[in-house]
């Protein structure tokens, strides 16, 4: 058992302000554990970019909360769980060190949708990378065995209208209304979407107004939080190295001030934030 006196949070990492979905449903879920909340603002976003780079600023990331003293970190990106995961869960972690975790948000997501569609037709939405990456697709064919159908369709400009605030205006109802559009022309037997983007959570409500009654969507902050509970039960060796007593850090690489404001959009709520120099 770690000293009282010790912080050893489970670290939640995101290339910005996204992962607060995450983060707030897990914070929720399991109260009285500690936690450290890195956002990369200062080289967001990630949807864009190459495999490289995402894999490169993501095992910076994780070094960075190891280095905090973090025995997990989720990776509460879906670009980042997309590119990165398995190149550090399989080549990084063995060197970096090899007794602690790094998970994602795609494993957990996936594992909910087959209780959820009954004709058997998936859609995703997300970023240009994580799109691109077929992460989702890999992911469901390994779980369903080729018994779900999967279309993807990239949104590169939902994360913007978020993180400008412009959730409740005619721009952005006229770009969540053409890629919904989009995939259900794709494919018109789709009865379940996967929200596979942090930001998108937040444009539920203007999303549900465009898609015909049916269409269940699937937003991931819930799912991933039930399977962290469910994998610390089943990994008494890891739960017992994390420190619980409901402390919270947030840290950014970007100004603090500006993540205060912007994350109060994502949690309701005032926090005190940490700036930290660029990880290299
Ligand atoms: N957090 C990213 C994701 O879930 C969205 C923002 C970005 O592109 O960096 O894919």
């Amino acid at each position: 058992m770690p000293a009282t006196n010790e912080y050893s949070p489970i670290g939640i990492f995101d290339s910005g302000y996204g992962g607060l979905t995450i983060f707030d449903k897990i914070r929720k879920r399991m109260p009285d554990y500690d936690y450290i909340y890195l956002g990369d603002n200062a080289r967001t976003p990630y949807g864009s970019r190459s495999f490289e780079v995402v894999c490169q600023f993501t095992r910076q990331a994780v070094a960075r909360l190891f280095a905090e003293g973090c025995p997990l970190v989720i990776l509460a990106c879906n670009t980042a769980s997309a590119k990165a995961l398995r190149t550090i869960q399989q080549k990084d972690l063995p060197m970096l060190d090899p007794l602690r975790r790094v998970l994602g948000v795609i494993r957990p997501t996936v594992e909910a949708v087959g209780s959820l569609t009954r004709t058997r037709h998936v859609g995703v939405l997300g970023t240009a990378g994580t799109i691109s990456s077929g992460s989702y697709s890999i992911e469901i064919e390994k779980m369903y065995a080729g018994n779900i159908t999967v279309t993807g369709e990239a949104c590169p400009m939902w994360v913007p209208l978020v993180e400008n605030n412009e959730i409740d205006t005619p721009g952005s109802a006229y770009f969540i209304q053409k890629h919904l559009d989009r995939i259900l022309s794709l494919d018109p037997q789709i009865d379940t979407l996967i929200l596979g983007c942090t930001h998108y959570p937040l444009l539920i409500r203007q999303i549900r107004q465009f898609l015909p009654a049916g269409i269940a969507i699937l937003s991931q902050g819930e799912y991933v939080a039930d399977s962290l509970s469910d994998y610390l039960a089943r990994h008494p060796e890891t739960d017992c190295r994390l420190t619980k007593q409901s402390r919270c850090r947030f840290l950014t690489t970007e100004s603090a001030a500006k993540f205060s404001e912007t994350a109060s959009l994502f949690l309701h709520d005032n926090v005190a934030v940490e700036q930290i120099a660029v990880m290299s």
